[in-house]
Formats: C-alpha cells, structure tokens, sequence
C-alpha cells in the first residue's frame, strides 16, 4: 500500500461523490441548462458571499479567466513573488492576457502592506505600466499552507482599491484558511473583487473549480471562460461531486491539519537541524538544508518505505496531508521518520 503525500490532488471521490454523479440531473451547460451546475456555482458564491459563480475546469484556468475579465492588454497585476499564478501556470497571465508583474516578497507568502503601497501609489508615468490587479493566494501554497490573515487582506484590499485596483483571491485552498483560522471564507474574502476556489484538492472532488464576484464580473468571465475552451456541455456530472464537497468536506479539513501538525512535531522532535515551515492547514514543506541530506536522498528512503512525497529543491521536501491519508496512515509515517533519518 503505497501513502502518497505528493499533493492533496491525489484525492480519489468517495462512493458518495460517485453516487451523487450517478444521479445528478444533467442539460447543456453552455446553453445555461444544466440544473446542477446552476445549482453548484449559487452554492460556492453564498458560501463566499458573492452574487454569482462559474464553474471552470481547474484552479489555473480559474485564476486565468479572472485575470481575463479584470485585465486589458498591458496592464500591471500585483503578486506575491513566489505564488502559485506566479511560478506554476505557466505565464499565462502574461502569454494570453498580456499582463506584466509586479512582484512583491511576502513573508511565507504574506505581503507587507507598505510594499503593496509602494509600488500601487506611484504617480502616473507615460513611461510605466500602471497596476490594475492585485491578487492574493490564501492559503499559500511554497509558504507552506500559510494562513493569510483576515486583516492583512483587508489592509490589501482597502489599498488597491483606494487606487483603483481591483483584487482576486487565489483561493484555491481558501476552505483550509477558513478552517484553521476560525474565520469563515465568506469574512476571509469579504474585500476581494473575486475569488478562485478549488473543488479538487482538499474538498476531495475529481475536477473542477468555481470562481465568483459580481453578477457582472461573472457576465464577463463566462465570455472569457468559452475563449479559454472552459465552457462544457453536461458539465453536472463535475458539479454534483462540488455540491456534495461544499456541503459534507468543509469541516473535515480540521482532521488534514491535524495530521500535518502530528507529522510535523515527530519530525521536529526526531531531526535535529531540520527547519519546517509554520504548519499552520495541510501542506508541510521542509527544508534539510542544515541537515546531512539532500531531499532526493530523503525522498528516495521513504519511497523505499511506500510513502511518497514531492521534492520541491535540492533540499525542500514538501508533504500534504488530505482526504484518503488516514490516522492509521499518519501512524505509519511517524512510526517510519526514526528509521529514515538515521
Ligand atoms: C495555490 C494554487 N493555486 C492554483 C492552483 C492550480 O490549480 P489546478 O492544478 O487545478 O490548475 C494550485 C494547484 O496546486 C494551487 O496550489
């Protein structure tokens, strides 16, 4: 039995996932016709207390399409320097929107609200590109699952828009922060114009993402949405699993942290020089830089062992805990961290 920790993408839908794809009603999408998908895109825009929703295929078309609807060629968009949209999606701000980045260095992904004001408060220049975006990406995914904090987002967001700039939040795990902070989605995105959030990660489902802000914004995204290719026909057999998801695998999330937190004090305890991210949701990135070893070495003898992880450097190993790696599973692991750094 092998325990893949590589990324919380590796969920596999639960039986009733599949049973409610089973039974879900289904019509043309494109046409507005289909009555799960109607239903789903409500649901993820109450949850995170916007008018409207759009169901899009993935987190990175997701963010895609609302750098689309908010961006015309050449404007400026605002982003932490080692964020996923960043580093992970293939430029596409930049190749198909024709954005250009501005790049701030957060603090494990938390932006100084001073830097965001630098660099928003310019003064118009013909000879510079003026910023329209800011995004955000909450949790933060190479700042180890970072909570971003409600009130940093919100020094953020009363910035931008104090000049004319609008925010999205990359909220593909936004349902971790809310669970970890106490604080719901809804309160965490109260300020952003929108957000993107993942059905497939830590919710469990096989596919998907919902992106939601105003009635006029998602008017707008659905054009934006067809150009990408993201429209799709019987597109409830994805959005029954989301409903099911937003519904029944919010509060679970608490038992993924508390795995990620068990595994992290063995490691602390059992490594001398080891230095772990603040482990604050489901996503454990260490760094043996201080250690003897190097991640492939590390990741090769716990691969020996059946447990996967993903090495994300010469020397950071990154692990995720989600739905489908149980206690027992987590056991496993801690009884296996002596042997392996020996
Ligand atoms: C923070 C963040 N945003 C966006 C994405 C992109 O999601 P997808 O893989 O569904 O395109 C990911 C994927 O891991 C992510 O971690």
């Amino acid at each position: 039995m092998v325990i893949d920790l590589r990324s919380d993408t590796f969920t596999l839908p639960s039986p009733e996932m599949l049973e409610v794809i089973l039974t879900a009603k289904l019509g043309d999408d494109v046409w507005r016709e289909d009555p799960t998908v109607i239903e789903l895109e409500a649901l993820a825009a109450k949850k995170l207390g916007k008018e409207a929703g759009l169901l899009v295929t993935s987190g990175t078309q997701g963010n895609l399409v609302s750098i689309m609807t908010h961006l015309n060629r050449g404007d400026g968009i605002v982003l932490e320097a080692e964020c996923h949209t960043y580093l992970f999606e293939a430029g596409g701000f930049t190749s198909v929107v024709g954005a250009y980045p501005f790049l701030v260095k957060g603090n494990n992904g938390v932006m100084d609200p001073k830097d965001v004001e630098e660099i928003l408060t310019r003064p118009y220049n013909e000879h510079c590109v003026q910023p329209k975006l800011l995004c955000i990406e909450n949790t933060h995914n190479t700042g180890g699952g970072a909570v971003i904090p409600k009130e940093n987002i919100d020094t953020l967001a009363k910035i931008a828009h104090e000049n004319n700039v609008a925010v999205h939040i990359d909220g593909a795990r936004i349902f971790n922060a809310a669970i970890a902070s106490g604080t719901p989605a809804s309160s965490l995105v109260e300020n952003a114009d929108s957000v993107q959030m993942c059905l497939s990660k830590g919710l469990g489902c096989p596919v998907g993402s919902v992106i939601v802000g105003t009635e006029e914004f998602i008017h707008r995204a659905r054009k934006n949405r067809k150009i990408v290719g993201g429209s799709m026909r019987q597109a409830g057999i994805i959005a029954a699993p989301g409903i099911y998801a937003l519904n029944n695998m919010i509060d679970r999330l608490a038992e993924d942290h508390l795995h990620a937190k068990l595994i992290t004090d063995e490691l602390k305890a059992k490594v001398p020089n080891i230095k772990i991210k603040p482990v604050e949701t489901n996503l454990i990135v260490i760094d043996l830089s201080e250690t003897p070893w190097t991640a492939q070495e590390i990741q090769d003898r716990f691969e020996d062992k059946g447990i996967k992880m993903a090495s994300m450097g010469k020397y950071l190993l990154r692990m995720v805990t989600y739905f489908g790696i149980s206690k027992e599973d987590i056991d496993t692991i801690v009884a296996t961290i002596p042997e392996i750094f020996q």
